[in-house]
């Protein structure tokens, strides 16, 4: 901890710093089969990566970094590979349990929980317990997280909510649809990072994400991805003109 906020202070400031980051993590499969590994290997490596970067984001005073983990489209892969990243997630988080109290990090779980594994959901619901009350920077993991799926799951609250008469159709607005989302209460990313070459959103935050920039990384995979690499990411945010459809 101490290490990363030294670094932070040697680190030039940018000029303009995005409130909320938002990752895509690509390209762990095409790592590994470079090496001639199989793709979870590729995956171990990534996670290791998730662990530096999202440190990085906290020593350079982002408030709210959200990584994609594990899609709603996900489950489409091979079991061993869904298996290897459930792995991953039980370890971190059984590890971030112990080091979350030591760090100032509060951890959010973006996504459906009732398809994953009871441990798993046990383990989101004492990593998110346990750090409802940090008020440093809010970590948001999507895991069986889909846009579609998280709108469509809003539109059934809130009709639950007319239905009942708790809510009128005329009171609908982009804000009370915000709050019906898994990051309500929490800013818009303003950044999206992708390396790995796709240029695509693949379904995630589809709706927070209307006036974000976009940076895509083409010549980097996300397990070699390095926090030169995630500076180089903020740099380019920092020189955009955001003008959110005004002049
Ligand atoms: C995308 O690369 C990556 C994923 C779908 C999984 C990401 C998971 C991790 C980094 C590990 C677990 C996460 C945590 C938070 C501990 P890809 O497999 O689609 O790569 P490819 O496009 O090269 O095939």
């Amino acid at each position: 901890m101490a290490l990363f906020k030294k670094k932070a202070e040697e680190m030039p400031q940018f000029d303009v710093l995005p409130a909320h980051v938002a990752i895509i993590m690509d390209g762990n499969g095409r790592w590994a089969k470079k090496r001639g590994l199989p793709r979870t290997a590729g995956h171990v490596t990534g996670a290791k990566v998730f662990r530096t970067i999202v440190k990085h984001c906290e020593a350079r005073g982002v408030g709210y970094v959200t990584v994609y983990a594990f899609s709603t489209e996900n489950w489409k892969r091979p079991p061993e590979e869904v298996q290897a990243i459930m792995n991953l997630l039980r370890d971190y988080l059984k590890e971030s349990l112990r080091d979350f109290k030591k760090e100032n990090i509060r951890v959010r779980f973006l996504g459906d929980r009732a398809p994953l594994a009871e441990d798993i959901r046990d383990l989101i619901e004492e990593a998110e317990k346990s750090t409802a009350d940090k008020d440093g920077m809010c970590l948001n993991i999507a895991l069986n997280y889909g846009g579609r799926h998280e709108l469509t799951a809003a539109m059934r609250e809130m009709a639950k909510k007319v239905q009942a008469g708790e809510l009128s159709p005329d009171d609908i607005t982009e804000e009370i649809i915000s709050q019906h989302l898994y990051t309500a209460g929490q800013p818009d990313p303003d950044l999206i990072v992708r390396p790995s070459g796709e240029h695509r959103l693949s379904n995630y935050l589809i709706w927070q994400a209307a006036y974000a920039e976009y940076v895509f990384m083409d010549d980097i995979l996300w397990p070699d991805f390095t926090t030169a690499d995630m500076d180089a990411a903020l740099a380019e945010y920092a020189r955009r003109n955001r003008r959110f459809g005004g002049v």
